[in-house]
């Protein structure tokens, strides 16, 4: 753990409704090293989500920068931005965003097939037929390529949308509330398979509510009013990790 992969310098972000303005974010500052697992806590509507967007390249904020890798992301070229988040940042989003009209192996694949040529496509599909076995492998979900996601569970369709997020092999990966619309015993097991990867390298950054799942990351962010707070508690209960086991 060492090199800074991210650093967000007092981002704000607010949104017009009708005449009044809603302040969400009022200058939030954080920084993740690489193979850090961190969690943003916050209640519902605190703003989780649209912080969350603005550190995955995927909405500016209006005040502020983002810095991924030492660039800010939102002075780079729109072409280099979506380089940025097809290659480099995956992002796990809240309500999973699976295209319905294309089975799980093609919805996998939609990452690796940006930027590949028709041309390309022919040399590359080995390679990225195997890419894509991998990561379904890693998810458990091999037995599901031909489903569509209105033909998947609650668990198989997030646990797809992981599969999506880190067949790239992202530097940064970002998971919106991963167990959110998930039951226990089926949270837990996409909480495994987050802890999995960050014990392989990958570096998280979670946004749950829920302090039992926070209390695995390595460092929880509290975001409260707009702004990072102390939050309750800087330290995990103990017991907890072995349970996802
Ligand atoms: N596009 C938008 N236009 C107007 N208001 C918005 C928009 N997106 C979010 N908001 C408002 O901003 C606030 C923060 O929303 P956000 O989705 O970031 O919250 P959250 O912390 O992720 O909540 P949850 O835990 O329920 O997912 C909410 O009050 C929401 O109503
Ligand atoms: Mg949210």
């Amino acid at each position: 753990m060492s090199d800074l992969i991210l650093r967000a310098s007092d981002v704000s972000k607010s949104y017009q409704m009708g005449k009044s303005p809603l302040h969400v974010l009022r200058g939030v500052s954080l920084t993740v090293r690489t193979g850090e697992f961190v969690a943003i806590m916050g209640s519902s509507g605190c703003g989780k989500s649209t912080l969350l967007h603005i550190l995955g390249a995927l909405d500016p904020p209006d005040k502020g920068t983002v810095e991924f890798e030492g660039r800010n992301v939102y002075e780079i070229s729109r072409r280099q931005r979506n380089a940025l988040r097809n290659n480099a940042i995956g992002f796990i989003f809240q309500f999973y965003h699976l295209l319905p009209e294309l089975n799980v192996l093609e919805n996998i694949m939609v990452p690796r097939l940006v930027g590949t040529s028709i041309l390309a496509w022919r040399s590359k599909r080995a390679a990225i037929r195997k890419d894509v076995e991998r990561v379904l492998e890693q998810v458990g979900l091999t037995g599901r390529l031909k489903h569509r996601p209105d033909e998947l569970s609650g668990g198989e369709r997030q646990r797809a949308a992981i599969a999506r997020a880190i067949v790239n092999q992202p530097r940064l990966l970002l998971a919106d509330e991963p167990t959110g619309n998930l039951d226990v015993q089926t949270g837990k097991r996409i909480l495994a398979i987050l802890t999995r990867l960050n014990e392989q390298g990958q570096t998280i950054v979670m946004v749950t509510h829920d302090p039992a799942i926070a209390a695995l990351a390595h460092r929880r962010v509290h975001l409260a009013d707009g702004r990072v707070t102390d939050g309750p508690s800087q330290s995990a209960p103990a017991d907890i990790p072995a349970v996802i086991r």
